[in-house]
């Protein structure tokens, strides 16, 4: 495979300063990804951590390969009990702000691959009261309807209805509260501060909300009555929550949680990941395939100015979101180190591209669309009702 993996891969746009941000609700500038990993003091994932994946499941998922999932912390220890027959539960979740977007998908499509290879539980939050209380105008009933929706592209990933349990937290309070209040207490005004960066002006409800995003991680061993390795697949940009988990977990009498932390996807205008809130810049998964092709040949892409010029100087697919587009979702590894090659070199314009991305793209969404429908029959089985999961 051709090595990417400078910091610099995977931005759109080179003009940018140095300068980025990253926090649970913003992530701004050019992001460099190995200062993350020393700002967040979390871990680089391994050749040796890969190596371990590969005995324990047959084969990498290429979100692993292309080191799209880039971090971790105990992701090794999960394994390691793995390897002892101690099973670990799955945890993960979404804001629902918005229709689903394809950078949504990545990362659950990664908890499916965890789900099928080690045949994890799984834990799905939608933090609807999060999302409620960040939003200046946003109305409970407008983050009902995404949360419906959403849910929907939850259950058309594709997870095992039997290993598989949703919890929506106004809904299902009665079984994170009790969790939330015990984290809760071991946490000050002082440690929320300086670890989400609440202010003055924040408002209490956001203050008091991250027990609730962490009481997940300790439900599965309210279920199983034992403490239960948990293993949170998620972006980088909820790091601070699973930081503050940690924090109290041993002393509630729990195993601290694991993460595997993923990149952003870019979106596909100048620069920034993938965004609800830049509609056009971004493949939903309730898009008709006009607006793919619409949103795919209007994309930013690293290409020169003139067809002369790409074929004198080529292009720049380390800074082309259609290129990333087609790596991580729809190229072989060797398809897609082979567009590189070819990009560089002056020998690919950036119209095949696009015609390759839109083409994926919009199979891609019309086979999703169907299991959507599908989702709408089964929703009450993947609801969580404080019981063991299989039944
Ligand atoms: N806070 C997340 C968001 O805004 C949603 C979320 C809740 C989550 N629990 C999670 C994401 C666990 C990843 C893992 O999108």
């Amino acid at each position: 495979m051709i090595d990417v993996s400078s910091s610099k891969n995977n931005e759109s746009n080179d003009n940018l300063t140095d300068e980025f941000k990253v926090t649970p609700w913003q992530v701004e500038g050019k992001i460099d990804y190995n200062k993350l990993i020393e700002r967040f003091g979390t871990q680089p994932i391994t050749q040796s951590i890969l190596d371990k994946v590969k005995k324990a499941t047959g084969e990498l998922h290429p979100l692993l390969k292309l080191q799209y999932f880039f971090s971790h912390r105990d992701f090794d220890w999960i394994l390691d009990k793995y390897q002892e027959h101690e099973n670990f539960y799955l945890y993960t979740g979404r804001g629902p702000s918005g229709m689903v977007h394809m950078g949504h998908l990545m990362p659950w499509m990664f908890t499916k691959y965890l789900q099928d290879k080690f045949g994890s539980n799984l834990l799905f939050q939608l933090t609807d009261d999060e999302k409620f209380l960040y939003a200046q105008t946003r109305s409970m009933e407008e983050i009902r309807l995404y949360t419906y929706e959403n849910i929907l592209d939850i259950i058309a990933t594709g997870f095992d209805s039997k290993k598989t349990r949703i919890v929506v937290d106004t809904k299902h309070i009665q079984y994170l509260y009790p969790l939330a209040s015990e984290i809760a207490k071991r946490i000050t005004f002082s440690t929320a501060k300086s670890v989400f960066g609440f202010s003055n002006s924040t408002n209490v409800g956001m203050i008091g909300f991250p027990p609730i995003q962490a009481a997940p991680c300790f439900l599965p061993s309210v279920i199983e009555g034992k403490p239960t390795p948990v293993l949170i697949p998620a972006a980088i940009d909820q790091d601070p929550y699973w930081r503050m988990t940690r924090d109290v977990a041993e002393r509630m009498g729990y195993y601290k949680p694991s993460q595997i932390h993923s990149k952003f996807l870019p979106g596909l205008g100048m620069s920034g990941k993938m965004s609800s809130s830049k509609p056009e810049t971004a493949i939903f998964t309730s898009d008709e395939p006009e607006e793919i092709e619409k949103k795919v040949s209007a994309a930013f892409t690293g290409g020169q100015a003139t067809v002369g010029l790409q074929r004198l100087l080529g292009g720049n697919a380390i800074g082309c979101p259609v290129f990333w587009y087609l790596r991580y979702f729809f190229d072989t590894e060797r398809e897609s180190d082979e567009r590189l090659l070819k990009c560089k070199s002056g020998n690919l314009l950036c119209g095949e591209c696009k015609s390759d991305l839109a083409k994926g793209s919009k199979s891609f969404i019309t086979n999703f669309k169907k299991r959507r429908e599908k989702a709408k029959d089964v929703i009450a089985n993947f609801m969580y009702d404080g019981q063991s999961y299989g039944k």
